[in-house]
């Protein structure tokens, strides 16, 4: 899991998030700004871990409707052609994809009749297309709207569902053609715990 947030000591949510899988089994926390605070991304590094995996979550609170800047630095540097895609480029291929993002923005807001006009899925279409080209399977996003008005035991919920998400995950007890065609992995996620 790529976790991106520039300023994690102010972080409710997205910092609730990340340590309540950092002892799961199987899966890698890696903090992208707590490694690379100047943005002097180690692309050998990165793409070493890229292939020791095969999921790979972006996990970031929302900004500007899109990713904190790292995390574009990461994809601009680490996803080079002849690697991850073009000739040659198939270091990615079969791997999954997907963002755990939190946003300001409650639900309501992201829908089309809602005052961010757009969709979470719409949003986040180029990741989306990223994953493609790289030949992974990108899957709906997991999504805690609201974030702000979200802190402390408020969180738990959120935080237990990332938890299961990440577990059903790893132990492929996911429905990955649903998954990837939802709105968001909330909605796939309820039917496998049930
Ligand atoms: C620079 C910046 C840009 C933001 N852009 C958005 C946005 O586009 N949409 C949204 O819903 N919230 C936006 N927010 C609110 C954050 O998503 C929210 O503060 C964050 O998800 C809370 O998570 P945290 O407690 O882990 O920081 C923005 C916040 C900042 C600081």
């Amino acid at each position: 899991m790529l976790f991106a947030h520039p300023v994690l000591e102010r972080s409710r949510v997205n910092r609730r998030l990340m340590e309540g899988v950092r002892d799961l089994a199987g899966v890698t926390v890696h903090d992208l700004y707590e490694r690379y605070p100047t943005f002097a991304i180690d692309v050998a590094r990165e793409q070493a871990l890229l292939v020791e995996h095969d999921v790979v979550v972006l996990q970031h609170p929302f900004y500007w409707y899109s990713a904190p800047a790292l995390v574009k630095e990461w994809l601009d540097l680490v996803l080079e052609h002849g690697w991850a895609y073009g000739k040659g480029g198939a270091a990615l291929q079969g791997k999954l994809m997907f963002n755990a993002v939190t946003t300001g923005g409650g639900e309501d807001a992201y829908r089309r009749d809602g005052y961010n006009r757009f969709t979470m899925r719409e949003l986040l279409a180029p990741f989306d297309q990223t994953a493609y080209l790289c030949g992974m399977t990108y899957l709906a996003p997991f999504v805690v709207h609201g974030a702000l008005r979200l802190a402390g035991e408020s969180t738990a919920p959120a935080a237990a569902a990332y938890r299961k998400l990440l577990e059903a995950v790893r132990d492929e007890r996911i429905d990955l053609a649903k998954a990837a065609a939802a709105a968001t992995l909330g909605e796939v996620f309820v039917e496998v715990a049930r």
